[in-house]
């Protein structure tokens, strides 16, 4: 039964301006709700730019005066919500095929001039001011509908590999890679500390121990690895490095698969076969979206993103990668020797001066790197990789894990980690221990270079960055 305009009902098949701007023939009669872009008046008639955020395009909407949708036009303003009725019909307009000829029009959200997305093109920066209205920019939109697609094509490619989903703890009381940037999560009133000394005070709270967020699903991943063998996680993941960068959140999302009966290679050819899906997804799926970040965003994107999806990933070890920084004759601000971390400036330089394209830098030295990772039988580095890529620098960190109990327990006495404090963690080692390898993708830092935005900030829906938490 056909219900009045001014009623909402749901229905799975409502039509979205997506679906009708590829309609092959016209429907006819068509309803279409979504957000005024912009208004152009002219003589006798009224055109309406209509997004609802299904596609970068909008719908155009024809009101004549004279009509009675056109009574409701004096409310429409850039920016109003509204629902309108008409008939879909060949444009005689340029650059589109469809526009509707309205015969009912319902503002369902009037606006006033105070709106601040009004015509002119706005910055990221200032948008991001205004984080709550900037999904509906055409920047914003293209990013966050690529977002949704990229996490379905995550979750797909696992899954087709028989991977398992895991979700791991967004509580904890490990801190996976040792780097002490854990957020705290206690019940205790900081203006009324009940225990002066250290450790004492945590048994008084929830947890009976010192908790925090989440650095990283992985050794809780490993659990499950050595029961299903092939596991992933998709989570939020937290760290307070108070580092201010374009290329660091306090709150991000990651991906990490986990593989029993796996070595480093095996790790990097996963890695490489999962960024590659995921790009083709993306230029598949989101075509309209990489078209206008092509042209809007990073020019050459497309082209760039394409070479990536059928290339080979390049190899080079860390020590041939101090050895490629030294003879470049470049001069850095960070020197480049043996068993010092490779800098942004270096990851960077090796990657898009050297290789100029995706990179993987494997076989770190011990010290570099996290406890957990397996010693190689030179005894000084261990079976690490980085995938590095050209404007992001690190976008994959991953390894072979130490699968032999009493090499772990030495390596975590050397970090003054106490074994003791890690049974769970090391009673697989004990009991059925298998060699096993896994990474973590930055979901953000692939955003980043898939839509070639250059500020991690632009690509997470509302932004966790030191100083600001605020919407
Ligand atoms: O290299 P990371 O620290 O590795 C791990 O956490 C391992 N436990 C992963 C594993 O082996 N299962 O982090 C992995 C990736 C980085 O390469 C980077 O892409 C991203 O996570 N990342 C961040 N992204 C945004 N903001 C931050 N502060 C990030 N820190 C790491
Ligand atoms: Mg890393």
């Amino acid at each position: 039964m056909d219900k009045g305009l001014n009623d909402s009902t749901w229905r799975h098949d409502r039509p979205r301006i997506r679906g009708i701007l590829s309609s092959a023939h016209s429907p006819g009669d068509v309803v279409v709700e979504g957000w005024v872009r912009t208004v152009r008046h002219a003589k006798g008639v009224a055109f309406l730019a209509v997004n609802d955020g299904s596609c970068l395009a909008n719908l155009q909407i024809v009101v004549d005066t004279a009509t009675p949708a056109g009574g409701a036009l004096s409310q429409v303003g850039t920016g109003a919500c509204v629902r309108v009725r008409g008939q879909l019909m060949e444009s005689p307009g340029a650059g589109q095929r469809w526009e509707v000829q309205a015969t009912e029009l319902v503002v369902l959200g009037p606006v006033d001039e105070a709106y601040p997305l009004q015509k002119k093109r706005h910055g990221p920066e200032f948008l991001r001011e205004i984080a709550h209205l900037r999904p509906r920019t055409n920047l914003f939109g293209a990013i966050f509908r690529v977002r949704s697609r990229l996490v379905f094509a995550v979750h797909r490619f696992f899954q087709e590999r028989g991977f398992v989903c895991v979700h791991t703890p967004i509580i904890t009381t490990n801190d996976c890679e040792g780097a002490g940037e854990m957020f705290r999560v206690t019940t205790l009133d900081p203006f009324r500390p009940t225990v002066a000394d250290g450790q004492a005070a945590w048994r008084e709270d929830f947890f009976g121990e010192k908790a925090g967020l989440t650095v990283s699903g992985q050794l809780e991943g490993e659990l499950f690895a050595m029961a299903f063998t092939d596991i992933y996680t998709f989570g939020p993941t937290f760290r307070a490095e108070n580092s201010n960068t374009s290329r660091h959140a306090a709150e991000f999302w990651m991906i990490e698969p986990e593989m029993a009966f796996a070595d480093l290679a095996a790790d990097c050819a996963l890695a490489e076969e999962f960024f590659r899906y995921l790009i083709t997804s993306a230029l598949t799926e989101c075509a309209e979206d990489l078209a206008f970040f092509d042209q809007f965003v990073a020019p050459g994107l497309l082209a760039r993103l394409t070479a990536v999806a059928q290339a080979g990933f390049a190899r080079m070890t860390y020590g041939e990668a101090v050895a490629e920084l030294q003879r470049s004759g470049q001069s850095f601000n960070f020197p480049v020797e043996w068993g010092g971390d490779l800098q942004s400036e270096h990851e960077r330089f090796l990657t898009e001066q050297i290789v100029n394209g995706p990179l993987f830098v494997t076989d770190y030295p011990a010290e570099l790197k996290a406890f957990y990772m397996r010693l190689n039988d030179d005894g000084r580095t261990v079976a690490a990789m980085d995938l590095l890529v050209p404007r992001v620098g690190e976008i994959i960190g991953g390894s072979q894990r130490e699968e032999r109990l009493a090499v772990l327990e030495k390596r975590m006495h050397a970090r003054g980690l106490q074994p003791e404090n890690m049974g769970w963690y090391l009673d697989t080692r004990r009991w059925g221990s298998c060699p096993h390898a896994g990474f973590g993708l930055g979901f953000e830092r692939f955003l980043m270079y898939v839509t070639g935005v250059e500020n991690i900030r632009d690509v997470l829906p509302f932004p966790r960055t030191p100083g600001n938490a605020r919407f």
